[in-house]
């Protein structure tokens, strides 16, 4: 058992105005430096949670009841002037759809300095510094060609990496990613994914990753919560989840996967869970 503080415990009920609650209880807890998994199909409400742990929900008309302990503050309770300390700088996000998300009038660079004006001060040069730095982590070209871009003139892709680049420009503790592959192609999922696990390695930072595909987060995470409707029915080690997966909707999921043998060995948990204090 891991004694260590977790970075993000929640305990969460979050309902829409006029409609059911739509998470139930929802418990889970993030190690520093640990990849969760949070894996439900369409409508379970895993976007629900991202925007409820953030306190994005009221834009929606929605409600969260509960707690979400993060280092030590309640994010639920906290007044919206120390939240907007905490987003972008201490949690980072990254939604699914990465051109809507970016300004399709304003180039790469105005927007990734304005990101970095929002929680730091300096000099010009620090500001270039820090700009080029998180593109390069990201794989992209860290240069005035790039920065002088529009949305319009980079791929799909190249968008997704501009966003997380963004969402780790202050190197957050936690980056929430909501379905971040879902717009893109196989190819360039992988690369996306594999960009995770090389930030989470690099970086340190604990990741919630998102997602209604459980195969692409075998490859990632350290544990994988299965949410169902509304209710986290199932949360525990890869190896766990896929070798003996207890709740009969896990089952289903695991029974509906190509080759779950190949899936076990290529499971990061054995390479990675030296590098993160991961909960059992
Ligand atoms: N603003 C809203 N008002 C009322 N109900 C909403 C609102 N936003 C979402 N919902 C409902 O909440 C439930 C969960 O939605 P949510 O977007 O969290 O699901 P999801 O798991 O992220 O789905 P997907 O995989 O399609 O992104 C759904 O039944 C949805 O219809
Ligand atoms: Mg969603």
């Amino acid at each position: 058992m891991n004694t260590s503080e977790p970075l993000l415990s929640i305990s969460l009920s979050v309902g829409y105005r006029g409609k059911s609650a739509v998470l139930r209880n929802v418990a889970l807890e993030i190690a520093p430096g640990e990849v969760l998994g949070l894996v439900g199909q369409s409508g379970s409400g895993k976007s629900t949670l991202a925007l409820a742990i953030l306190r994005l929900l009221e834009l929606k008309r929605g409600r969260a009841e509960g707690t979400a302990n993060f280092q030590g503050r309640d994010l639920i309770a906290l007044k919206e002037s120390e939240l907007r300390r905490i987003r972008g700088k201490e949690i980072g996000l990254v939604l699914q759809s990465p051109l809507s998300s970016l300004n399709p009038a304003l180039r790469i660079g105005t927007q990734m300095f304005e990101a970095w004006g929002a929680h730091a001060r300096g000099p010009s040069e620090r500001r270039r510094h820090s700009v080029l730095e998180a593109l390069a982590s990201v794989s992209l070209p860290a240069d005035d060609v790039f920065l002088q871009r529009y949305p319009s003139q980079i791929s799909v892709g190249q968008a997704q990496r501009v966003l997380i680049a963004m969402a780790v420009l202050h190197r957050p503790s936690l980056l929430i990613a909501d379905e971040p592959t879902s717009a893109l192609d196989v190819i360039t999922q992988s690369e996306i994914l594999a960009l995770f696990g090389k930030l989470n390695k690099e970086m340190g930072m604990a990741v919630l990753y998102i997602s209604h595909d459980l195969l692409s987060v075998a490859s990632l995470c350290h544990r994988i919560a299965i949410l169902h409707e509304g209710v986290i029915v199932e949360c525990g080690r890869v190896a766990q989840i896929f070798g003996y997966p207890v709740h009969p909707y896990t089952q289903r999921l695991v029974q509906a996967m190509p080759d779950k043998t190949a899936l076990i060995a290529r499971a990061p948990v054995a390479r990675l869970a030296a590098s993160a204090a991961v909960p059992t």
